[in-house]
């Protein structure tokens, strides 16, 4: 079996539900809560997905960065990671998602094989430091939408993350 692992942490609820949401999609993966774990088990996985929302303008969640420090220490080389990040396009038309880009520079500076970048399409948004060359770099999702797009983007994402986790 594929030895794949989510990493979330949240502040109101909705990430900790749609990493639940993903892990059911994806058989024998583990969730962790670093609120509760911290980072220790990160390295034990070669499949990870993190979780994260946005909180505050500039700044991270606050689990997230609670760990931040620890998180810089570990080297993802060969390992496969994918993001999925929580916010809110209506309220932060500016800044939707932007949590998910210092994970992802860190990702990309220690080399990790970065997974499930996803289109910008049918979001209604102004700006987003997640947005590399056009594109989410994980999946973006806004609860608060209501949006009947969400569960067809997060099946597809689990899909193709499938395929590729080994
Ligand atoms: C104080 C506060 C600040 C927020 N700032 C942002 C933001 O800058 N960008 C964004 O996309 N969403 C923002 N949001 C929306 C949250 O990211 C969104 O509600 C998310 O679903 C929360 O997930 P959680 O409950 O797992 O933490 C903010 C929400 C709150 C309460």
């Amino acid at each position: 079996m594929k030895s794949i692992a989510i990493f979330y942490a949240s502040t109101s609820g909705h990430t900790k539900t749609l990493a639940q949401t993903i892990s059911d999609k994806l058989d024998g993966s583990k969730i962790y809560d670093i609120n509760i774990t911290g980072p220790e088990y990160i390295n034990d996985y070669t499949n990870i997905i993190f979780g994260i929302s946005d909180q505050e303008d500039l700044s991270m969640q606050e689990h997230w960065n609670e760990i931040w420090n620890d998180f810089l220490q570990i080297d993802f080389r060969e390992k496969n990671v994918a993001i999925f990040g929580l916010g809110n396009q209506k309220n932060s038309k500016n800044n939707f998602v932007d949590s998910m880009y210092p994970l992802y520079k860190h990702l990309e500076e220690s080399k990790a094989n970065i997974l499930g970048f996803t289109s910008t399409d049918k979001y209604d948004f102004i700006d987003s430091k997640a947005c590399i060359n056009g594109q989410f770099v994980g999946l973006a999702i806004d609860v608060e939408d209501k949006d009947h797009l969400n569960e067809i983007r997060i099946n597809n994402w689990v899909e193709d993350l499938k395929k590729v986790f080994d």
